[in-house]
């Protein structure tokens, strides 16, 4: 038994076991999450940190039936950017997941909040489905590239003036033979500040 757990509950042994246990899965397969399940997961997105209560958070969810409008759209942007290329590539994304999730941050330009920040929520708030997808058993890939950076793609999915596409998460099961990646170790991440040195 390792320190921390001595000092662990059951139950928050078991949390941190799934949190410590996820990781991203490409492609996924159906079943996707059930209504039930998707509600669950965007109450998590809303309970994330959020400077100034702007509640920046905007979702597209995209089923399964719109995957080839989505793979259409992701292509003719392709097309768009770049005359002659085929756009297969990006239209290929599209199916790699039975369902996506669009991210969305509206933004108020000129808020004493700067708009890093208020994207920084919608981010924070993609971890947080991540986290809930896995605990429900599905997996999740956040995925940007140049479909998300893209102004046609962004306005076919019905975004704003105001409002950035960050990327999108793609959903579903993930193939029975996942292995764990490894993870970096802790200590090369994190360093105590030892305060101002005296006297420099
Ligand atoms: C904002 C953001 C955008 C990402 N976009 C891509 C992407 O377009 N293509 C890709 O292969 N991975 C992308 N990733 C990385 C994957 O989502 C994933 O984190 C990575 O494969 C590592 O897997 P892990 O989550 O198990 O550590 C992105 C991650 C973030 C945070």
């Amino acid at each position: 038994m390792s320190s921390v757990d001595s000092v662990l509950s059951a139950p928050q042994r078991a949390a941190f076991d799934w949190l410590l246990s996820r990781h991203s899965a490409w492609p996924l397969l159906a079943p996707a999450p059930s209504q039930a399940e998707l509600d669950l997961v965007f109450d998590t997105a809303l309970r994330a940190p959020d400077h100034g209560r702007l509640m920046p958070w905007r979702f597209v969810v995209i089923r399964e039936a719109q995957r080839e409008a989505l793979g259409e759209v992701f292509a003719a942007a392709a097309q768009a950017r770049e005359p002659g290329n085929d756009g297969e590539r990006f239209r290929q994304k599209a199916f790699g997941a039975p369902l996506a999730i669009a991210l969305g941050a509206h933004v108020e330009p000129g808020h004493k909040v700067p708009e890093i920040e208020q994207m920084m929520s919608v981010a924070a708030a993609a971890m947080n489905m991540l986290d809930a997808l896995h605990i429900l058993g599905y997996g999740g890939f956040w995925s940007s590239g140049m479909n998300a950076r893209d102004e046609q793609v962004k306005s076919a999915l019905g975004f704003g003036e105001h409002e950035r596409l960050l990327g999108f998460l793609y959903v579903g099961t993930p193939r029975a033979e996942q292995r764990q990646p490894e993870r970096p170790a802790r200590q090369d991440f994190v360093r105590e500040w030892g305060g101002l040195a005296r006297g420099a």
